[in-house]
């Protein structure tokens, strides 16, 4: 069989010097290969792609961008509008004199005083936990004892060393980790995700998966979405159950395939506090 192939290419060529057989093998060897690429773009399907290109297209035209450009100016303005106040001034430049420190307390005050929605009640969904006053006071009174300290130098500061390795330990044993179970103390909510989303990200690479995917429901932080562009995952996201308004099991399942590497659950998600069927998610399949 091979040989027929090779007798035939041979006849079928014949009249074509080799060079000129060799450099079309190649031009169309790699045009094949971009048109391949293209098609099966990993992060965005064609459908997506050719979607995106057809609203970027029509955005462009001259009548729509206009009224586009007269939205978003309208929608920053009312930010702006939002975020500042009437006594803003603003200091640009580094001061070229020192500032008195009652100045600077008063200064902060008048900062503090901006905010007139009441945080601390701890009625607002993703921003700030306060359940205990005496804890935050006790937390502040211990804070400036350690604020110098740099925990990249553990051999100088070995009580912040130990701190960090008991609050880890802690967390492990919340999780009942098993013996080779390990820790990490990070610095933020997006460092934790982004971290947790590399790290199965890099186990599906050692396992052969060229181009993993995450899957999470819309609820989900948008730390995720950042974190998995950083590290080129596609992201597939699915709606929440509209009875129970956590996410959808369902639609989840309907989305594993050989390139999952992570299923992410919420607990509690970002717009409502809720918490995700984490054991319905965790064995589905
Ligand atoms: C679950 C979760 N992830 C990420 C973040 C972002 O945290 P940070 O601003 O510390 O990066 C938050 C913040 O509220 C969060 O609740």
């Amino acid at each position: 069989m091979p040989e027929m192939i090779r007798d035939r290419v041979n006849e079928v060529l014949e009249e074509n010097d080799s060079s000129s057989v060799i450099l079309s093998t190649a031009l169309s060897s790699y045009a094949i290969w971009k048109l391949y690429t293209w098609v099966y773009h990993h992060e965005l399907s064609l459908s997506q792609r050719l979607r995106l290109g057809f609203f970027e297209f029509v955005k462009s035209l001259p009548i729509i961008s206009g009224k586009v450009k007269e939205q978003v100016d309208a929608e920053k303005a009312e930010m702006a509008k939002n975020l500042t106040t009437a006594a803003d001034k603003w200091i640009s430049q580094i001061p070229a004199d020192e500032m008195k420190d009652e100045d600077l307390i008063k200064l902060m005050k008048e900062y503090i005083d901006y905010d007139k929605i009441d945080w601390r009640g701890g009625r607002l969904s993703g921003t700030t936990f306060e359940s205990n006053a005496e804890i935050t006071k006790l937390c502040a009174l211990i804070y400036p004892q350690f604020m110098l300290q740099n925990p990249l130098h553990a051999d100088l500061h070995k009580g912040l060393r130990k701190i960090e390795a008991e609050a880890l330990s802690q967390v492990l044993n919340l999780y009942n980790a098993p013996k080779t179970g390990c820790a990490l103390m990070t610095g933020g909510g997006s460092e934790s995700l982004g971290l947790a989303v590399l790290a199965a990200r890099n186990r599906a690479h050692s396992r052969g998966i060229r181009w993993p995917e995450v899957i999470m429901c819309r609820t989900a932080h948008s730390s995720i979405d950042k974190a998995c562009h950083y590290f080129r995952i596609k992201l597939i996201k699915v709606d929440y159950d509209y009875s129970s308004w956590t996410a959808n099991v369902k639609q989840m399942a309907a989305q594993i395939n050989r390139n999952t590497c992570l299923i992410i659950a919420s607990a509690p998600d970002y717009p409502h506090g809720l918490i995700d069927d984490i054991q319905a998610i965790s064995t589905s399949q």
